[in-house]
């Protein structure tokens, strides 16, 4: 039922402090604060290396999860997308650890690259938002990440649902292998409770993004550009635009924009700069000045502090809560969606039922 939501696809945007709320109430312990886990992983000291694989949206959590775990577990992550996972034979360590992240649990490429990492000896972990499914049912561990069903073939909430459980994964896995002291930790599980809090503020920025939405539905080409975990959160906001409103786009990690891209920025080519305020802020600005210099129209998302140092440059700005650079890419991922979701309406595509376009893919 979309109740007063004009489109699923709004409604699940929309959901988003709920059901963040709902994933970190079974993940934090309400007392200590500190996440737990429904079930025993392996053992993480013994796990030399991390092997993560999925598709399409749930891929870039897994990016971000790559991230995550390596500055903050300091555990080596090796991303894949399935599809070429499966066929690649790829060698995996003894004794090594896999985890895939599916919101259905049932695509096809997902579910064979768990099967062959499973012959191959990996303790499997699945990330999954409906619990009874393939990917589940032959798992060693299950996370289910709560997000209530998906409907729009879009995915939003089942993507910040993945990056929050992610967060407490990767936060008990360090502390497993000790890599956090305890005033760090405790900062980083403070940061994440705030998270359904923050999620509530961004969404207040609704309308501002629907007008610059407006403009954006006249593009025919759009970059996003972030560097760090903010990187993988670019290349989910191209796959959104593309998705429903059908204008092409492209993610790129800031610093390899002089690598090619900027061949293709003029004045007709928005791009959308995401930029918290934080260790990467002045590398991603100088990277945003380089487009600037080339009369690229950039719509910037950032905080108050990079509002404030370098807001007056973008023709656009979304001013974002400011947040712990550990969790800012669940934050960022929400004003990506609406600006996709908005740039739909005002084209008016079908929103829920994007053309050419399954919500489960289960057939190679
Ligand atoms: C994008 C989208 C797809 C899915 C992909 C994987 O909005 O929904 O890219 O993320 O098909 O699906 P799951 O997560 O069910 O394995």
């Amino acid at each position: 039922e979309k109740g007063n939501y004009r489109h699923y696809m709004q409604k699940e945007i929309f959901e988003q402090p709920q059901v963040i709320g709902d994933a970190l109430a079974t993940y934090l312990d309400p007392a200590t604060r500190r996440p737990r886990l429904p079930a025993a992983g392996p053992d993480w000291n013994a796990v030399g290396r991390l092997t993560i694989v999925a598709c399409g949206t749930s891929s870039y959590a897994a990016l971000v999860a790559k991230y995550w775990f390596e500055q903050v577990a300091r555990l080596p992550v090796e991303v894949d997308i399935a599809s070429e996972f499966r066929y690649r034979e790829a060698p995996l360590p003894k004794g090594g650890a896999a985890l895939f992240i599916s919101q259905s649990g049932e695509t096809a490429d997902t579910l064979a690259a768990l099967r062959y990492a499973k012959a191959e000896g990996q303790f499997i972990v699945a990330l999954v938002n409906v619990p009874e499914s393939s990917m589940a049912r032959e798992a060693d561990l299950v996370l289910p990440i709560l997000a209530g069903p998906e409907i729009g073939v879009a995915s939003t909430k089942a993507f910040t649902c993945q990056l929050t459980v992610l967060m407490c994964l990767v936060l008990s896995v360090a502390r497993e292998r000790g890599t956090l002291d305890a005033a760090e930790e405790a900062r980083l599980c403070a940061a994440l409770s705030e998270v359904p809090a923050r999620a509530l503020e961004v969404l207040n920025h609704d309308e501002k993004i629907r007008e610059i939405a407006l403009r954006l539905a006249e593009a025919r080409d759009v970059l996003y550009l972030g560097r760090g975990a903010i990187f993988p959160v670019a290349l989910e906001g191209a796959l959104k635009l593309k998705e429903i409103s059908y204008i092409h786009a492209e993610g790129y990690a800031a610093g390899e924009l002089k690598h090619g891209p900027i061949a293709l920025i003029d004045d007709q080519v928005p791009v959308i700069v995401l930029a918290p305020h934080g260790p990467l802020f002045e590398k991603t600005v100088s990277n945003m000045q380089e487009v600037l210099a080339r009369g690229g129209r950039v719509i910037l998302l950032s905080d108050m502090d990079g509002v404030a140092t370098e807001g007056r440059h973008a023709a656009e700005i979304i001013e974002l809560p400011k947040v712990d650079p550990f969790v800012t890419p669940v934050l960022y991922a929400i004003p990506v969606q609406l600006l996709a979701y908005h740039t739909a309406v005002a084209k008016g595509t079908d929103v829920d039922q994007p053309r050419n376009l399954a919500k489960s893919v289960t057939v190679e």
